[in-house]
């Protein structure tokens, strides 16, 4: 059996489409949920799953709490839906090509600190930009710098807003990432 972990801080809608893509997988299981936010929507969505969850602060992060629990979990793949911190360069180099990450927007472009979330979609309209999409990527020491794994590119309408924006681009991140986990764990 493959192990996956998911880490996210917020409500969870990639995780939950990765949880419900894997339910009836025999080769693979969700093995664990990792949050920094107590009362993030994402802790809801494991708990309905039984999947076990582990909240930690920054500071617990950094200190190796999550080291020593991925040092046991020994996942296959450590997967990044919608995780706000950064990664600590340990769990990098010890799980490197093991950890994947979503960011909605075609990288390089829109991509680095605090480009996350609506920041991320307000940039791309205030830009006026004809195209936007996802990024499915390895993670590296770097924000959003590592090597691509899947590009989707999604074409704005001339009313696009940011949030018609988001949820249009959500809809890509719920098709492509639980598919590309699914190739990386084949
Ligand atoms: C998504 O927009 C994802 O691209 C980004 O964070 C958001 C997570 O949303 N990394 P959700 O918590 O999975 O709904």
């Amino acid at each position: 059996m493959k192990k996956i972990v998911i880490f996210a801080s917020g409500g969870g809608s990639n995780a939950q489409a990765i949880i419900n893509h894997f339910a009836e997988s025999a080769t693979v299981a969700i093995t664990k949920v990792y949050c920094n936010k107590q009362e993030a929507g994402v802790l809801g969505i494991a708990a309905k799953a039984n999947i076990p969850t582990i909240v930690f602060t920054k500071q617990e992060m950094e200190s190796g709490l999550v080291e020593a629990s991925l040092a046991t979990e020994m996942p296959d793949l450590i997967v990044l839906a919608g995780f706000l911190l950064k990664i600590p360069s340990a769990i990098v180099q010890r799980f490197s090509g093991k950890i994947v990450n979503i960011h909605p927007a075609l990288l390089p472009k829109y991509g680095g600190k605090g480009m996350h979330g609506m920041h991320v979609h307000e940039a791309v309209v205030a830009a006026k930009e004809e195209f936007s999409g996802i990024t499915i990527h390895y993670v590296n020491e770097h924000y959003d710098e590592g090597a691509p794994l899947l590009q989707s590119t999604y074409k704005l309408v001339k009313e696009e807003t940011a949030h018609s924006l988001a949820a249009n681009v959500l809809k890509l991140e719920h098709f492509y990432f639980p598919r590309v986990i699914e190739f990386l764990m084949r």
